[in-house]
């Protein structure tokens, strides 16, 4: 079944698994507000369509998995739509990671900011082997605001989360796996997901949901609301503009401390 989306690609086959396809190749699949919109309620279908037993998140063309959060519409953001946009994108993303059947991210790919966090919102990874993860949000001026400061912490631990968050490297799939932060590599990410969702289906499916459930209980969410009121304070700063202004004009950016 194949459902009608503008900028995401949402299909579910006889076997019971959903692939949600980001679906705009000419910008790198950057994530820009309407596609958030698309995921949130595509996520919100699968929750609770009984059809739907496992669900690949993936990303169109060759190139990218998603190259961030989608700049040109980050420059509009002050300090009030720029902490809602974070908490708004966290949201969506604490969507994807409640939803108790197997979310698995087959990153073809650049995953970078919002590309990588969406990714880390995914219960598993793998990863193609052009696939790159980074954080480069401090490039432009901003933190990662999509949930990326706490998840990348909890996935490969504090100190090589802040240099990868403080310094915006990008890592390849190999590095990233032995990171811990992609499960696994494999020269078709989605054939390599769909083989690891065959192995887990086979098991009890209230103990698979069960099994999400207990991984992810915690008790603290306020990182993530530190990092809405952070992001939303970069937003105003001078700093933000001229990075995400020398994105745009493809040039480096000169950073002033403002
Ligand atoms: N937001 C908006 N547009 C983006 C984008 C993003 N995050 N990432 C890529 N694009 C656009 C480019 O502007 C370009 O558009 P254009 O053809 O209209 O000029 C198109 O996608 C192709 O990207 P381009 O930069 O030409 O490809 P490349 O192969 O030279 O570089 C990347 C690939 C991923 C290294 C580079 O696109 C990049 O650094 N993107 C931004 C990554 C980032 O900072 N993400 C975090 C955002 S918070």
């Amino acid at each position: 079944m194949s459902q009608s989306y503008q900028l995401i690609n949402f299909e579910t086959g006889d076997d019971g698994i959903a692939v949600v396809t980001i679906n705009r190749p000419n910008k790198l699949n950057a994530l820009k507000d309407d596609l958030l919109n698309e995921l949130a309620d595509i996520f919100k279908e699968i929750q609770v369509d009984e059809d739907i037993k496992a669900v690949i998140i993936t990303g169109a063309g060759d190139k990218a998995f998603v190259a961030g959060a989608d700049i040109s519409e980050l420059r509009e953001l002050d300090d009030r739509s720029g902490r809602m946009t974070s908490q708004k994108g966290q949201q969506i993303f604490q969507l994807i990671e409640d939803t108790r059947k197997p979310v698995i991210a087959a990153v073809n790919g650049y995953a970078l900011g919002g590309g990588a966090e969406l990714a880390m919102a995914c219960h598993l990874r793998i990863a193609s082997q052009n696939a790159v993860f980074g954080l480069p949000e401090v490039g432009l001026g901003i933190i990662p605001g999509y949930g990326g400061t706490q998840r990348l912490s909890q996935l490969i631990g504090r100190a090589r989360a802040l240099e990868m968050i403080l310094t915006g490297k990008q890592v390849k799939a190999e590095e990233a796996k032995q990171m811990g932060l992609v499960n696994d590599v494999a020269d078709d990410a989605e054939d390599a997901a769909r083989a690891l969702i065959g192995n887990i289906l086979q098991n009890g499916p209230i103990a698979v949901r069960s099994a999400i459930k207990a991984v992810y209980h915690s008790d603290t969410r306020s990182g993530y609301q530190v990092e809405a009121d952070l992001f939303g304070q970069l937003c105003e700063t001078e700093d933000f503009m001229e990075g995400t202004s020398a994105f745009l004009d493809k040039r480096k950016p000169e950073f002033k401390g403002k």
